[in-house]
């Protein structure tokens, strides 16, 4: 049986939903899946860091009350020692799920990099390295054969950078449009119910969607780092984050919302990337009023929808959870999947050259 080792670079909501689906759920996902998972290294600002290469007790650590820390547990220390514990602990593979630094990405970008440079696959949820540097973070997994896994960065765990990569590889996509944040659409329903801005937001910190500055949320900020991964992986093209033209949602008034519901209209916010004529790409994130026929209309609440425009298929659009710490930890499992099949593949010859002479070579 297979095993990956993980190493979890921050220990905050989605680090923890997935800690306890391995602790809970192992035997379902070990005969689902065909390997098993086991963490040996956990590193939080918060918490410290722990190191025990024979593999944490997760029910443990999970147990731990806040504002404790690591280090009175063996292997375990009250600082987060990242660099340290990313470049020398055994693990096979880093989750990192630290916060996102939309400036400049770090220090998520660097922890990327360092576990890259030791030898381990990455899989993150976190936008800040994917939207700024997937490039260079990519061409590094690639020179050293490892995986650089961030289906969590866009939609949570609805597949939507996998669907596009495996479901549309036949067809041209001209466009890509969609409602990327969980936290906006919730507070834009909300609104249309006649909750206040600010009431709608704290219900939304409340049940998880929101960032920890929600303003990346309402000001649009988190929904242009998804447009520039989604204008790189889906349409090729790398567009600078500080060139798409950015408008939130909070300059919304009540006699917008009441207007637009007399008729037939939503408010949502939407992310576009188009390519142009010219053979670039534009790319906004603003606020439109939208009608019910359009496909994005009935999305409601903390769910996102992708509508892919293609030349043969015409639009096609996929639906899902968009934020939650369970929802975005099977983002990460998902690019689990995605290492181990990499990983089958790359010794599949070997088998074969095992099954045709009866002896490893
Ligand atoms: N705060 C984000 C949202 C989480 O509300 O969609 C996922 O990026």
């Amino acid at each position: 049986m297979r095993n990956y080792d993980l190493a979890l670079i921050g220990f905050g909501g989605v680090s923890r939903a997935l800690a306890e689906i391995i602790s809970n759920d192992a035997a379902r996902l070990t005969a689902q899946l065909g390997f098993t998972l086991r963490v040996v290294a956990i590193t939080d600002l918060a918490f410290g860091s722990l190191v025990q290469p024979g593999g944490i007790d997760l029910e443990h650590v999970l147990a731990l009350p806040r504002g404790s820390d690591f280090g009175g547990l063996p292997g375990g220390s009250a600082e987060p020692n990242n660099r340290e514990v990313i470049q020398g602990c055994t693990a096979d593979i880093v989750v990192e799920a630290t916060f996102t630094n939309p400036s400049d990405g770090e220090p998520a970008a660097s922890h990327v990099r360092w576990a890259l440079e030791s030898g381990k696959h990455v899989t993150t949820t976190n936008k800040g390295p994917v939207a700024l540097h997937a490039a260079s973070l990519g061409a590094l997994a690639a020179t050293r054969g490892l995986a650089f896994e961030f289906e969590g960065s866009v939609l949570s765990g609805t597949p939507i950078l996998r669907f596009a990569q495996q479901m549309l590889p036949a067809l041209t996509v001209t466009s890509v449009e969609g409602i990327l944040n969980g936290t906006s659409n919730y507070v834009l329903g909300r609104r249309e119910a006649g909750v206040s801005l600010e009431a709608a937001i704290a219900e939304a910190q409340q049940l998880g969607y929101a960032e920890a500055d929600p303003t990346a949320d309402i000001e649009g900020s988190d929904v242009r780092l998804k447009v520039a991964i989604l204008a790189q992986q889906v349409l090729g093209v790398d567009v600078p984050t500080t060139e798409i033209v950015t408008e939130g949602i909070s300059g919304i008034t009540d006699a917008d919302i009441v207007e637009a519901a007399a008729q037939g209209l939503r408010w949502k916010l939407v992310g576009s990337a188009t390519r142009t004529a010219e053979g670039g790409v534009e790319a906004r994130v603003r606020p439109v009023a939208l009608s019910a026929e359009h496909p994005l209309a009935g999305i409601t609440g903390p769910t996102n929808a992708v509508t892919f425009t293609t030349d043969l298929l015409g639009q096609v659009t996929v639906a899902g959870p968009g934020a939650g710490r369970v929802e975005t930890a099977y983002a990460l499992i998902s690019d689990l999947v995605a290492i181990d099949r990499a990983a089958s593949q790359r010794v599949a010859p070997e088998d074969e050259l095992v099954g045709l002479f009866g002896a490893t070579l």
